[in-house]
């Protein structure tokens, strides 16, 4: 490639990230105070507390840490879908509001998402060390969760 051809891309590329700037993605909005935080039902062992929230909140929960890059499309438009989706699909904020049922079948999906290694998303960690699990603590979080989900249900 010519110096000048070198160039037209890079000024090319530089153009189009400009310009996907201007398409519109919501960035879900961050709350702090959350009183029926899953956390702050007050008897989580500390280790366990720490793992979920760093693997797990910031898709989970309302109290999003956006890191600086995350305001850049492309990379906003993956974020803020998967802070929406996982928000959804499960969010620790709003833990003590949901029926027994609906815990039980909660914890049942988190533990099993944890032993599976499917959760955090795989792409997570990458740029958050502190969210990768080892097979030791995929071990320690799931067991507790399943503990706990059987004191919930009584057994
Ligand atoms: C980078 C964002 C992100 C992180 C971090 C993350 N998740 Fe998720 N999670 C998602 C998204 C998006 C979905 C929905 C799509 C899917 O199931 O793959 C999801 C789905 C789930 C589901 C399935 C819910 C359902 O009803 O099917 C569970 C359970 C879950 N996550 C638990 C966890 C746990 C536990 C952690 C931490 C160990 C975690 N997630 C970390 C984004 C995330």
């Amino acid at each position: 490639m010519s110096n000048k051809t070198k160039r037209f891309w890079f000024a090319a590329i530089i153009f189009f990230v400009m310009v996907i700037q201007l398409i519109p993605s919501e960035q879900p909005k961050v709350i702090k105070n959350n009183p029926d935080d899953f956390l702050s039902t007050g008897n989580i062992p500390k280790d366990v507390a720490k793992m979920l929230h760093e693997s797990c909140y910031n898709c989970h929960s309302n109290e999003t840490v956006y890191p600086w890059y995350s305001a850049i499309a492309p990379v906003s438009w993956l974020v803020n879908s998967d802070v929406k989706e996982g928000r959804e699909k499960l969010n620790f904020s709003n833990w003590t509001q949901l029926k027994a049922s609906k815990k039980a079948k909660s914890l049942d999906k988190i533990a099993k998402e944890i032993r599976k290694g499917e959760m955090p998303l795989f792409i997570y960690p990458i740029m958050h060390k502190n969210a990768r699990l080892s097979q030791q603590n995929r071990k320690r979080l799931s067991s507790w969760i399943d503990n706990f989900a059987n004191k919930l249900s009584g057994i």
